[in-house]
């Protein structure tokens, strides 16, 4: 068994109450790999940001969880070694048993989230409940995310075919009876490169597809159920036009695209928003720098060649949202 503050790492309790207090929002950005972490770890150095390095069971079956918790381990020093202790968090995301939870806290995760939110209501209050009881007893307390309402959208272990809102009416008595330390909802986003279907949006003149809003009223009840409680959003990749367009131009194919535009992001995260989950984004940055260099150089097949320039792009790409998108650029040491 390995505590997360043996490996440097914070739970989300502190970062949390200052983002709320700065209305501002914690990158929650998932990786899988080296290239991924590098960048995660560069942007947010270089922007003085918290952040949240998430960790999908998808990642975890990828990546073996003693490579992740010594990864996790490897960013704190990392971190240091280029010049800032920035806050950083080692979180499931999406676990969807009391077991999976339970494994990742014993292998050093500092905070989880049980996601019961397709189960009937009161299933999803007793799993998130068990899950609470059991990162809360720990000597060194893990956080615990749950989730009311669905999202649509379809990934390697997360599905949903339809979206449903989050019920305000259901979120105080679910924070009360699970002891929750930060709840998901859902407010129309979505998740994967495809948030909305194309008669859901408008199109520009050459052929962008503009989503509906969120929806705000829902959040803005939220927030008065459950005053300066941390809410979380999911699915809030903004599926970056240049990215999609650079993918089509080198071969790739990726019709219908559609993410959340960046100034419903900005709102969001003033609000009790605390924590901004993007995963789809780091995707589309990726593979459009690769498949953009090995179009270019057809003879390359040295790895670094075409997977330094893809790390290149994914932490410029994270860096622009701690500063223009969550603002958390800056409050690493508040
Ligand atoms: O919300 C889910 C994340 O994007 C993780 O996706 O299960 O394909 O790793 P994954
Ligand atoms: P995106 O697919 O919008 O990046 O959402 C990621 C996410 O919610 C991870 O939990
Ligand atoms: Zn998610």
């Amino acid at each position: 068994m390995v505590s997360y503050k043996e490996l440097g790492l914070v739970n989300s309790i502190d970062i949390f109450k200052k983002a709320m207090a700065g209305h501002y929002a914690i990158p929650a950005y998932n990786f899988n790999n080296m290239e991924q972490l590098q960048a995660i770890i560069q942007a947010c150095v270089e922007t003085k940001s918290p952040v949240i390095l998430q960790v999908s069971n998808g990642a975890r079956n990828y990546a073996n969880k003693y490579l992740l918790r010594n990864m996790a381990r490897g960013a704190v020093e990392y971190a240091h070694e280029l010049g800032c202790d920035i806050p950083i968090v080692l979180h499931l995301d999406h676990g969807s048993s009391y077991e999976m939870c339970v494994d990742c806290i014993e292998n050093g995760f500092s905070s989880v989230m049980i996601d019961g939110s397709a189960l009937p209501y009161d299933e999803n209050v007793a799993l998130t409940k068990k899950v609470c009881e059991y990162a809360h007893s720990r000597k060194d307390y893990v956080t615990v995310e749950g989730e009311l309402g669905v999202l649509a959208g379809v990934e390697d272990e997360v599905s949903a075919e339809a979206s449903h809102y989050t019920k305000p009416e259901e979120v105080q008595d679910f924070v009360k009876k699970t002891g929750v330390d930060s709840l998901a909802i859902s407010i129309g986003t979505s998740h994967g490169r495809c948030k909305f279907t194309p008669e859901q949006c408008t199109r520009t003149p050459d052929g962008v597809l503009i989503p509906p809003p969120l929806a705000f009223d829902i959040l803005e009840e939220i927030e008065k159920k459950l005053p300066g409680f941390p809410i979380v959003l999911h699915g809030s990749s903004s599926v970056p036009i240049k990215y999609v367009r650079e993918i089509e131009k080198f071969g790739g194919k990726i019709p219908d695209s559609v993410g959340i535009p960046e100034d419903q992001l900005r709102k969001a995260a003033k609000s009790a928003v605390c924590k901004i989950n993007i995963d789809s984004d780091g995707r589309l940055a990726m593979t459009a720098a690769i498949r953009r260099v090995l179009a270019e150089n057809p003879g390359e097949f040295d790895p670094r060649k075409y997977l330094g320039p893809a790390r290149d792009e994914l932490k410029n790409m994270y860096a622009e949202k701690n500063k223009n998108v969550l603002g958390s650029a800056g409050h690493a040491l508040d």
